[in-house]
């Protein structure tokens, strides 16, 4: 792996601080989708900017590059069903016509999730009240992009660190249960799209117990679930690729298949105690949690770019298991974790720059494919 990274490295000649000039050309007839072809869909987050296409150079690169996408925020319950009788379709439908315009798999992200979720719902307290308005939620959603949105995450972040249930509004009022009307709902609705479970911190081995009974309890009561989606917020170390392996391992073991759906890396140090992605966790900015204001040393380049490397070769090795890999965001500048879980911050944790060109990380990728 190491030496495979090395000779990587040689290929890339006199290494500077910017290599674009350097790799112009083979870039022109490179692209992740192109590589991972015969592996999985490479996927990519859009935002609102993007999907309503005012975004080019984003565009531009998400047409040659991408063959998925998922809609960062524009389908969460606070955005598309913002009061119980009056939905939001603008931006989703967009969305909707974007994948169909360019055939690609498309992700309907999420249906069921405790964030970003209608002020009214936290409000509900009855299961009659809670019942309705699920259901008029997951059938009106799931039914108006049948046959266009590919995959749901069905229920997103269900869990506590320690495997077990969390006590979100849904849990509260319908008790466990929520989860299985959720994905009964979905199924209802469309019963060719694929239906995923999506979390993060998914290999850490509690809260990967925790999963593993949600979907084997799903299963034995005869209820369709396709997939666990591993979110991916992940650091220059942690998790380890063991880890990754063991997960991935254990929920195809299930016999459901595994995607890879908000994969960023973080550069930037983890502020305090603070583990996986609870998007409610925000905290203050200083100097000292933002070292790389201006541009990431190179020497912290190559470390992000050698992460990649094994958690793809990791991927490619289990191809057969992964459906998707997708990225949460185009380029670092449009990524969430320059606001999260400190506001204000200077990240770098996606494949492709401020300016749209590749790092060192794509190539990193790309050099696992031996015709690349
Ligand atoms: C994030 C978006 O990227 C941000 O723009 C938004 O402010 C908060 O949510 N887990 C998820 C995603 O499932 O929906 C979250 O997206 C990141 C964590």
């Amino acid at each position: 792996m190491v030496v495979t990274f090395l000779v990587f490295l040689l290929s890339l000649g006199g290494c500077t601080e910017n290599k674009t000039d350097d790799i112009k050309k083979p870039e022109q007839a490179r692209s992740l989708k192109r590589a991972f072809a015969d592996d999985f869909y490479v996927g990519a987050a859009i935002n609102a900017r993007l999907i309503s296409e005012e975004d080019s150079l984003a565009l531009q690169l998400l047409r040659k590059e991408f063959n998925s996408i998922s809609p960062e925020n524009d389908m969460k319950w606070e955005n598309i069903h913002p009061a119980p009788d009056s939905f939001y379709f603008d931006i989703a439908d967009r969305y909707a016509a974007l994948a169909e315009d360019n055939n690609m798999f498309a992700l309907g992200h999420t249906l069921v999730w405790h964030s970003q979720l209608a002020d009214y719902m936290n409000t509900v307290s009855d299961t009659a009240t809670m019942n309705v308005y699920l259901e008029n939620h997951i059938s009106t959603i799931v039914q108006r992009y049948k046959g266009k949105i590919d995959a749901w995450d069905v229920v997103n972040e269900a869990l506590n660190e320690d495997g077990t249930l969390r006590e979100s509004v849904f849990f509260k009022v319908l008790g466990e249960k929520y989860i299985a009307k959720a994905f009964k709902l979905a199924a209802q609705s469309d019963s060719d799209a694929k239906l995923l479970y999506n979390d993060y911190n998914l290999c850490v081995p509690e809260k990967r117990g925790g999963a593993v009974r949600l979907v084997k309890t799903l299963q034995n009561e005869g209820i369709k679930i396709d997939g666990v989606g591993m979110q991916g917020h992940w650091g220059l170390k942690e998790p380890s690729l063991a880890e990754i392996e063991n997960s991935i391992l254990a929920y195809s073991d299930l016999g459901v298949k595994v995607s890879i759906t908000e994969l960023d890396i973080t550069v930037l140090p983890n502020p305090w105690d603070l583990e996986g992605a609870e998007v409610s966790q925000n905290f203050e900015n200083e100097d000292r949690m933002n070292p790389y204001p201006d541009v990431l040393p190179y020497s912290v380049q190559l470390q992000l770019a050698q992460r990649y490397h094994d958690i793809f070769q990791l991927f490619v090795k289990h191809s057969d298991k992964i459906d998707r890999v997708t990225f949460w965001g185009i380029n670092d500048g449009n990524s969430w974790l320059n606001n999260w879980p400190i506001r204000g911050r200077t990240n770098y944790p996606l494949l492709f720059d401020r300016k749209f060109h590749p790092k060192e990380a794509y190539d990193s990728i790309l050099s696992l494919i031996s015709e690349n």
